[in-house]
């Protein structure tokens, strides 16, 4: 019996941006409060102008317990994870990372995990 063919690939690679929200006034705030909103609409847009799916995805995620370093993002399947992600920091990861598999070590929250180090190489042709 064979497998039935699937519409969609799977991701080449997987972006999370945390978009969780707590109460006002929570010692650990939140990627919501911190412009994470802004940092997934830029993701979006750009995933959108570089033709990149479904190849690539982002999407919102909940909380990824890395609050205080929010906005939070990791990208799959390196697990490479990403700090303090602005808007405009974006563009620089789609470029380098999603399209060239270069992460951006100024924005990297483990820059020491073997896992998550080096170069992963581009994304495939389609
Ligand atoms: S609220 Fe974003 S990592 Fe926890």
């Amino acid at each position: 019996m064979t497998e039935p063919a699937r519409k969609h690939p799977p991701y080449e690679r997987h972006v999370f941006i945390c978009m969780n929200e707590r109460p006002e006034g929570h010692p650990r705030g939140d990627c919501t409060k911190r412009g994470g909103q802004a940092v997934l609409d830029r993701f979006k847009e750009l995933v959108d102008q570089h033709k990149l799916k479904p190849r690539i995805r982002a999407q919102k995620s909940g909380c990824l317990d890395t609050c205080e370093l929010g906005v939070s993002v990791v990208v799959y399947p390196e697990a490479v994870w990403y700090a303090r992600v602005t808007a405009a920091d974006v563009q620089e990861i789609v470029e380098s990372h999603l399209v060239q598999g270069v992460p951006v070590e100024r924005l990297r929250m483990h820059p020491s995990r073997p896992r998550d180090s080096g170069q992963v190489g581009p994304i495939g042709n389609a």
